[in-house]
């Protein structure tokens, strides 16, 4: 009988592919877009249908090189994958195994945790701050030598909370440069103030840290499967040999291109976030809800004030992650959806309530 690999063994039960099954609840547990790519970033995947049967470009260089004009750096300061997703299994694989030690935050995406488990590494879990904030002067304490990595999200999914920029700098120079730093910034483009700036800072002072964004979230590209990894070239360079040639495909790497320079989309993701987080944080909070100030496009809200059955009764109508998997039974996580789904959601809650 074949056995798969004894680091992964105990890890997970053998899984069979769930039953399709149509649903009728609001869909928001995965912090999609619920605005479609723009008309001109539609025309963008369409011209490369005549170029379809080509494998694309090596090493997506269009895509680097309109990043590196974004980011104000060179194009070798990129990395780009089939989704975040892949680059951080890419990360675990190239960096990790048996003898490590990673350090992630209470209620960290599940798949940091996953990927260091299925490379054999221990994982410490350090527990947030009473305010939901990642607390790295704990996680600089966790640190060991066997620490080879610390995985960071920010804005931090659930909770939709922010480091401080100072504070964070100062924390990727206090540890110790054997150490690599993963700063998940899937959300990162949602944030107030100037999104480019402080993580830019970040990879041109630290040889250790590595960034991740994606087209997944704030460019409404779910589906085409495009993130990257921003860090110093030479750490670029020591990940590069390891990853699947070509990991991307044409159609992402086109729009994800032309999303860039789609200024008026970005600005109407803006606009439309603020209004609609606004509107479910007011209404939720009339409701006695707490929510908490979320800088990301989903919310994590309380129920702690209301009979634990709530969340169960409204699981029944709206599929959003339930909190109990971060370690907060009375809490759940929200995807700010179409401005018609966030009213649906306002409407069920406030049935079940009065
Ligand atoms: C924190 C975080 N990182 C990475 C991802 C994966 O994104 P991608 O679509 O780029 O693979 C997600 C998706 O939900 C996420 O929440």
């Amino acid at each position: 009988m074949v056995e798969i690999r004894k680091a992964l063994q105990g890890l997970h039960q053998p899984q069979a592919y769930p039953e399709k099954i149509a649903s009728e609840r609001l869909p928001l547990d995965r912090n999609e877009s619920p605005l479609l790519p723009s008309a001109f970033v539609q025309e963008a995947i369409i011209q490369e249908f005549s170029q379809l049967s080509r494998y694309p470009e090596n090493s997506a260089f269009a895509l680097r090189q309109a990043l590196g004009e974004r980011w104000q750096l060179a194009p070798d300061h990129f990395l780009i994958g089939n989704g975040s997703f892949e680059i951080l299994s890419l990360l675990a694989q190239v960096f990790l195994d048996q003898t490590s030690q990673v350090i992630v935050p209470q209620g960290t995406f599940v798949w940091h945790k996953k990927f260091s488990h299925f490379s054999g590494a221990q994982v410490e879990t350090v527990p947030l701050d009473p305010h939901y904030q990642v607390p790295l002067a704990a996680i600089k304490a966790a640190i060991i030598p066997e620490t080879k990595m610390i995985w960071l999200t920010d804005p931090f999914n659930p909770t939709g909370t922010k480091l401080r920029p100072e504070e964070l700098h100062q924390f990727c120079g206090e540890v110790p440069s054997s150490v690599v730093i993963v700063i998940d910034e899937a959300y990162m483009e949602f944030a107030d103030g100037d999104t480019i700036e402080n993580s830019r800072k970040l990879v041109a002072d630290f040889d250790n840290v590595i960034l991740l964004r994606t087209f997944s979230k704030f460019y409404r590209l779910a589906s085409v499967r495009i993130g990257y990894a921003a860090a110093q070239p030479a750490l670029i360079q020591m990940i590069l040999p390891y990853r699947i040639p070509p990991n991307h495909n044409r159609l992402g790497v086109a729009a994800a291109v032309a999303s860039l320079a789609d200024d008026e989309s970005q600005q109407e993701t803006l606009r439309f976030m603020k209004a609609e987080k606004s509107h479910l944080t007011q209404a939720f909070m009339e409701l006695g809800l707490k929510v908490i100030p979320s800088q990301a496009n989903f919310l994590f809200v309380s129920l702690e004030k209301h009979p634990s059955s709530l969340i169960d009764q409204l699981a029944e109508q709206v599929i959003f992650k339930p909190g109990k998997y971060f370690g907060y039974p009375s809490h759940f996580r929200l995807t700010i959806g179409t401005a018609n789904q966030n009213r649906q959601v306002i409407e069920i809650v406030k049935q079940l309530i009065n």
